[in-house]
């Protein structure tokens, strides 16, 4: 059986990394919206029979960019897995290296959907055999899946850019309590004493306002501040305006998935962290770090 890599719309430079790590062939796709709204997508290649019987891997994340929004990356990702399957794949392996509607994962408030999980039931239903997803916020909904299902670890490539980039004295901030064990994991990649300090961060359910508080002293210290996910930034800058008022050196601002969603950029720099440092799961400015070799090392 040989395998293929289908890159998908969202993960081409991503996709293309890993299929050129593993020495696969790939194929690209075509997609556009029609004028009613609708999406379309069609893998790239004239003869369908090369991929009968073979396996796949599929990546594609699914996050909203100024080019596209999250529920376009969805609906093609589900378009490609259904291509895959009516052309008789033996072996279908997706990589979303971001999920779409992770963070509601429960329920807040009466009357809401746990939608993540609906999400990946509605995977789960298409038959695909092996999921791979990288530090998604509720790792607990993979339990949806029926196939093999892995939560993939970007803290090591993430900390190793980071080492390469001089810090010294380092201190690890987790911007509330939700992140405090990933936080602790990621400390490590630093050194066995590497203290995390966790701020306290509340939200709002209805208005979505954050408010965040914490004091220690970080005078002197290189201040990483980590999380999953930047989407707007409101966490992160609040968390960043903390640190340099306790007296943080430098602050480097550190996402697995950083959106940058809206004007959060302007907000993490304008409140004073020196980098911003993401992956490639989202293919923006931030994404420093790659996520290919990570991949691969899981996948094979
Ligand atoms: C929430 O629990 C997540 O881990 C992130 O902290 C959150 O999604 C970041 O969102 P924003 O950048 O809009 O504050």
């Amino acid at each position: 059986m040989s395998k293929f890599v289908i890159i998908g719309p969202s993960s081409q430079i991503l996709g293309l990394r890993i299929a050129q790590r593993m020495e696969l062939k790939y194929i690209n796709t075509f997609f556009k919206t029609f004028p009613d709204g609708e999406h379309y997508i069609r893998l790239n290649l004239e003869d369908e029979s090369i991929l009968k019987g073979q396996e796949v891997i599929i990546v594609q994340s699914t996050s909203p960019s100024a080019r596209s929004d999250q529920n376009a990356r969805l609906l093609e990702l589900l378009m490609i897995i259904d291509a895959v399957k009516r052309i008789g794949v033996a072996k279908i392996t997706v990589v979303v290296p971001y999920l779409a509607y992770a963070r509601q994962d429960k329920v807040f408030m009466p009357g809401e959907s746990e939608f993540a999980k609906a999400v990946l039931r509605i995977l789960n239903s298409m038959e695909i055999n092996e999921f791979y997803v990288v530090d998604i916020h509720a790792p607990a909904v993979l339990q949806e899946l029926e196939c093999k299902a892995v939560n993939i670890d970007s803290m090591k490539a993430l900390a190793d850019y980071i080492k390469s980039l001089g810090t010294e004295d380092i201190v690890v901030v987790s911007p509330d309590e939700g992140a405090r064990e990933r936080s602790k994991a990621f400390a490590r990649h630093f050194g066995e004493d590497v203290p995390v300090e966790v701020f306290e961060k509340k939200r709002d359910v209805e208005t979505g306002d954050i408010t965040m508080s914490g004091s220690l002293d970080l005078k002197n210290k290189d201040v990483v501040i980590s999380d999953d996910i930047i989407a707007t930034g409101g966490t992160m800058s609040k968390a960043i305006r903390i640190a340099k008022k306790n007296g943080a050196k430098k602050v480097y601002a550190v996402a697995t998935h950083a959106l940058l969603l809206q004007n959060a950029k302007y907000r993490i720099i304008e409140a004073g962290a020196d980098i911003i440092i993401g992956t490639d799961s989202i293919d923006n400015e931030a994404a420093k770090v790659s996520l290919a070799k990570t991949i691969v090392d899981y996948l094979e």
